[in-house]
């Protein structure tokens, strides 16, 4: 393992009529809240009603800023500094999935900030404060909720960037499974999918002696596994749904990367093609991470090969560990594919004409990736197996 400090600061309230939880949270922080949410699922299924009752309760003064993207762009961060800055502001309250919760968090920080928020997100500069947030949970996929990770799409520079700091962990999230009932059959595979990336992104890492670390990663894919097609026919089931809650919220709130070099390569590359082309984040990484599993068996087929001994059941007696691993990979493609992700960038008609681009758009480094590091060239031709 590598030497490593953990510390998550963000309070959970988890499971039903946790939303009650506002009246006494927000107030620690302030009175002067930004409502901040997407495009208007929170409206059809009545939160939104039930939020503002709770901040009319505390005398709160609140002002909304609606219509965070899937994908959130920078404009509508820059739309959000500017209402915090005008109206004074004190707190942000998030309501919905990744996508109002990372641009909940790049407002906290770049309204602290002088300059361009862009910086921040680019890590040109680094993220010294930020405006307290909190967040309401509505679609389970991100682990956005228990992370100061956050995505931001510059559309107009076809870019899309992670950056993550300790300023913008949620002060607290809630976390009601009921909230996500409404979520539809597609955005709840592609939050299965995402689930399982997390978990991947760190089992696949570059460090030595971390068995517990890996064993965590396997019981939340297994979970995972064992509940997805029960709760894809079954929507609004509260013991599916707060089970996935929990994976979700575990797959990336730092525990499975404790003292480990984690790899996360094909979250760059599916950043890249959504940045080019805004399609569903986890939509792109079903299409994506068997192809990248695939390209780096070739090195180092173990490692693939022991997750599907101890997540898939493949039998291994006598077989080698590239065979092993071709197993593993059919067998985590045909899952995917069983609860109705797509397969191939054509599913999104995607082709070969952008594929520089993307891979360029890849390279946030030199080469990215801890596992094993990979240049453009390796970056294109993952992409290109993925047509
Ligand atoms: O905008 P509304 O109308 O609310 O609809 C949303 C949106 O269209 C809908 N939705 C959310 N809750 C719902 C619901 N519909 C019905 N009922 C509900 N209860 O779902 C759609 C997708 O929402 P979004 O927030 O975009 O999805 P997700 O949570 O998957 O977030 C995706 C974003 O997070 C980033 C991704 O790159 C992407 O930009 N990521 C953030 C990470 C982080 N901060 O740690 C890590 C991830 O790997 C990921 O990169
Ligand atoms: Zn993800």
């Amino acid at each position: 393992m590598e030497n490593f400090q953990y510390h998550n600061p963000t309070k959970l309230f988890f499971g039903k009529g946790q939303l009650e939880a506002l009246k006494n949270e927000i107030p620690l922080y302030g009175k002067r809240v930004l409502v901040l949410y997407g495009g208007g699922s929170i409206k059809r299924n009545g939160l939104y009603d039930r939020v503002m009752s709770l901040l009319k309760e505390i005398d709160a003064f609140t002002v909304e800023l609606n219509g965070v993207e899937p994908n959130p762009r920078l404009t509508t961060v820059n739309k959000g500094i500017h209402l915090i800055k005008e109206n004074e502001l004190d707190f942000i309250l998030a309501i919905g999935g990744g996508s109002v919760i990372d641009c909940a968090k790049a407002i906290a920080a770049g309204s602290h900030y002088e300059g361009d928020v862009w910086d921040l997100v680019t890590k040109k500069a680094p993220v010294t404060s930020a405006l307290p947030i909190g967040t309401v949970l509505t679609l389970v996929a991100t682990g956005s909720e228990m992370n100061g990770g956050s995505v931001i799409t510059n559309w107009e520079a076809q870019d899309k960037r992670a950056f993550g700091s300790i300023h913008t962990f949620p002060k607290f999230s809630v976390l009601d499974p009921e909230l996500t009932f409404s979520v539809p059959r597609d955005q709840t595979v592609y939050g299965i999918v995402d689930i399982m990336s997390h978990v991947l992104e760190q089992y696949f890492h570059a460090s030595t002696n971390a068995p517990l670390q890996e064993r965590m990663g396997e019981a939340i894919l297994r979970t995972v596994i064992e509940v997805s097609p029960k709760l894809v026919d079954d929507l609004e089931n509260y013991a599916y749904r707060e089970v996935m809650m929990l994976n979700g919220t575990f797959a990336l709130n730092g525990t499975l990367s404790m003292g480990v070099k984690t790899d996360w390569a094909t979250h760059m590359i599916e950043h890249a093609v959504s940045a080019v082309h805004d399609i569903p984040h986890g939509g792109g990484l079903a299409i994506l991470f068997p192809h990248w599993m695939a390209y780096v068996a070739k090195q180092k087929p173990e490692k693939v090969a022991q997750l599907g001994i101890r997540v898939f059941d493949i039998d291994s007696k006598g077989k080698m560990d590239n065979e092993v691993a071709k197993e593993t990979i059919d067998a985590l493609r045909s899952f995917w594919n069983s609860i109705g992700a797509p397969a191939t960038l054509s599913d999104y008609k995607i082709d070969d004409k952008e594929l520089e681009l993307m891979s360029e758009r890849a390279m946030v480094a030199e080469t990215i990736g801890g596992y094993i590091p990979l240049k453009k060239e390796d970056v294109k031709e993952i992409l290109r197996n993925a047509l």
